[in-house]
């Protein structure tokens, strides 16, 4: 008589299937995975129906990647894991800059830009100076730094939600740090936006009664020879959405409070009528491991 499979059997025996993985890394990953997901399904006593539905669902997130729309990554995003990949991967030394989810927004090799250029190219909003600075530990300059920054429009839409060609590049570009370490542009105020939820993972958070906003920021990427590369945004003070962003990204240490000023002596010899908004913010980058 074959003997009844029971779950302590079959998670045993999946396990082992595994067990000739050559990649350590790899067995160990599998071995954990399996567990973890075997304990899920006997703790919420998942049904058919509801496997076949997660199934279903699995696979319509998968349908919905395309280009810039990268839906596993949201759905990555909004169950948090992101931010724990995040956290478990980058732990703060010192007085080092914070990081934070990447999100599915970023272009690689975004157009270059020279110190105090406009990257708004026209977008409607507020003005905002940004006056940002790179040092490493000891507080001295990274000349030489790559930074690439990416924001939302007035509306709450990247540029690649608009163009999904991703050619029609706006309110981001590549600066590269000068010899104080500093990057100086002028860009528009960011928005609080909603994240794409017209798909799957849009009908997840209607289903569970959340929301699909994050606070105001501008993204960061700062890359430099010799030190450990950074992924982080800058919140504006006072959001509504701070202590409920959908994504889990928001740290204090990155939440920044804007200056208001005047028009007539705007910097980078650019004149303002009106009022404009400064950004100023110094990161700190580590030593590469
Ligand atoms: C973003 O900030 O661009 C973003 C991050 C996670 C999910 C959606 C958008
Ligand atoms: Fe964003």
């Amino acid at each position: 008589m074959t003997a009844m499979a029971t779950t302590h059997n079959i998670t045993d025996a999946a396990i082992a299937s595994f067990s000739a993985t050559p990649n350590p890394r790899l067995w160990e990953i599998m071995e954990s995975l399996v567990r973890h997901l075997h304990g899920f399904v006997v703790d919420v006593e998942l049904s058919q129906e509801e496997w076949a539905t997660a199934i279903a669902y699995l696979t319509r997130v998968g349908h919905s990647c395309e280009g810039a729309r990268q839906e596993f990554i949201l759905l990555s995003d909004v169950l948090g894991v992101s931010m724990v990949v995040d956290a478990i991967n980058h732990d703060a030394e010192g007085d080092t800059t914070e990081s934070t989810v990447l999100g599915p927004f970023y272009v690689d090799n975004p157009k270059a830009a020279a110190q105090g250029a406009d990257i708004a190219a026209g977008a409607a909003g507020t003005p905002m100076w940004i006056d940002t600075q790179v040092l490493d530990a000891s507080g001295a300059p990274i000349a030489g730094a790559t930074v690439d920054v990416w924001q939302c429009d007035e509306e709450g839409l990247y540029d690649v939600q608009r163009d999904l060609s991703g050619t029609e590049q706006a309110l981001r570009a590549r600066f590269v740090t000068d010899e104080e370490g500093r990057v100086r542009c002028w860009s528009v105020v960011p928005v609080a936006y909603q994240i794409p939820s017209d798909g799957p993972v849009g009908d997840l958070l209607a289903a569970t009664g959340r929301h699909p906003w994050r606070p105001a920021h501008i993204h960061f990427k700062i890359v430099a020879d010799g030190y450990a590369s950074l992924v982080s945004h800058l919140f504006v003070s006072g959001d509504a959405y701070l202590d409920g962003d959908a994504v889990f990204g928001v740290k204090s240490s990155l939440i920044v409070d804007l200056t208001d000023h005047a028009g007539e002596q705007a910097p980078g010899g650019r004149a303002v009528s009106g009022r404009y908004k400064q950004l100023e913010y110094r990161f700190v980058l580590g030593k590469a491991a």
